[in-house]
């Protein structure tokens, strides 16, 4: 890890400290392995590392319409301010998803932030105090841990399994550590792919309600099933109602350029976070969250959803099956049911850091896992994102890897 300063600082000898930055600076950090892969944008590179949804995929028509509409039906209302909590009828649209996905919601239960990053970063300034203790589950999505750690949180994380963060290990940590919140991404998470089980969920509701922590229910890929059955997100459990926030986001599902997301929460804290994002930037873009509304109202959203579903579904199915032919023995990995990400690990105590910078001279690149993880990590992991790709660049992708690799 470097400081996050620009490097004429760190190179001048700067810290954070003697240029007279807040304290809570020097506790930032910007990863070497990030700031590598962000320097290799060659075309011939198949990148399993970004987390970005696929752009070939983007429904640019229809995005292009929304925005049309939006602009042309009340331009003067659209290029104006607008109320802090968002506009009506993106709640309004927002609340109708959230309650066809088993989150039953009224307009007023919602708020409109941009990007969910920003409704992660409210609800940190809103209940965390510096030195309190916020609860990860281990490995975890790394700008959450850095949200998290800027609003002063001491992040902690809790072992999961195949089935998601383990509630007797939960429960140990909550009657060491006391915590504020436990965050978790409970469908096809960042970075494992996991999805926390039925009967964990009430686990986990239960015993949010006897400790008195808030749970952070953070989950963009929920609606990115390819199969099996949804569960009941955390927030809908009658245990978890008062004590819990749930943040959503039109990213994966729409795209990430209109930032917006929203954030679900009782009504004390809500009211709380909305004084919180006035003061750092009024509200979301007006215009933005007008094209939203046309969109998801249009009847457009649906069947892009299913698109992305069917086209990621195979990109996955790619990648399993070139794994299972090509990767070393030992090596293990897991199949999510959704989302974006599969989990490796490598035979041994290999550091995949160390496999990166000859995995980019072959032009593939992956992240690997230390980054995610709030504490002793297991440097042998990697996280692999199959929607970028196509299938035919996925496995010639992992054709290369496996000869970093020794193996293929
Ligand atoms: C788990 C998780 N939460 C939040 C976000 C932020 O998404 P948004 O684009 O809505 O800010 C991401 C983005 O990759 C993510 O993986």
């Amino acid at each position: 890890m470097t400081d996050v300063l620009p490097d004429d600082d760190a190179a001048a000898g700067q810290s954070a400290r003697e240029l007279l930055m807040a304290h809570r600076v020097t506790r930032l950090a910007s990863s070497v392995v990030r700031d590598l892969l962000a320097m290799t944008q060659r075309p011939a590179l198949i990148s399993f590392a970004g987390g970005l949804p696929a752009p070939d995929l983007f429904d640019v028509a229809g995005l292009g319409l929304a925005f049309e509409r939006a602009i042309t039906s009340d331009p003067r209302r659209v290029f104006q301010y607008s109320p802090t909590e968002g506009s009506d009828q993106l709640r309004t649209s927002v609340a109708e998803r959230l309650t066809r996905n088993r989150l039953p919601s009224e307009p007023d239960d919602v708020l409109i932030t941009t990007g969910s990053q920003q409704a992660l970063a409210l609800t940190a300034l809103a209940l965390v105090d510096t030195g309190s203790t916020v609860l990860v589950e281990e490995p975890t999505y790394l700008a959450a841990l850095q949200a998290l750690q800027l609003a002063g949180a001491r992040v902690v994380g809790v072992p999961s399994d195949e089935e998601g963060l383990e509630p007797a290990a939960l429960e140990r940590v909550v009657k060491r550590e006391r915590p504020a919140a436990l965050y978790l991404v409970p469908n096809f998470a960042n970075p494992t792919g996991k999805t926390l089980s039925a009967p964990r969920r009430v686990a986990i509701a239960r015993l949010a309600h006897e400790h008195g922590f808030w749970v952070i229910e953070d989950d963009p890929y929920g609606e990115l099933r390819f199969e099996g059955e949804a569960h009941a997100p955390l927030s809908s459990l009658p245990e978890a109602a008062d004590r819990s926030v749930y943040l959503g986001s039109f990213s994966k599902i729409g795209a990430p350029g209109l930032r917006l997301g929203w954030l679900r929460a009782p009504e004390a804290l809500r009211r709380v976070v909305c004084v919180i994002k006035q003061s750092i930037d009024l509200h979301t873009s007006t215009v933005d969250q007008a094209a939203a509304t046309w969109y998801l109202q249009s009847g457009r959203i649906d069947p892009h959803v299913e698109l992305l579903r069917a086209k990621y579904a195979g990109r996955r199915n790619a990648m399993l099956g070139a794994l299972g032919e090509l990767m070393p023995p030992g090596t293990t990995w897991n199949k999510p049911e959704g989302g974006m990400f599969v989990w490796l690990r490598l035979k041994g105590d290999v550091d995949t850091a160390e496999v990166l910078p000859r995995a980019l001279s072959s032009n593939v690149a992956f992240v690997p896992g230390a980054a995610f993880y709030s504490s002793s990590p297991d440097r042998a992991t990697m996280r692999l994102s199959f929607a970028t790709h196509p299938p035919r660049e996925i496995v010639e992708g992992l054709r290369r890897l496996a000869l970093v690799l020794g193996a293929g």
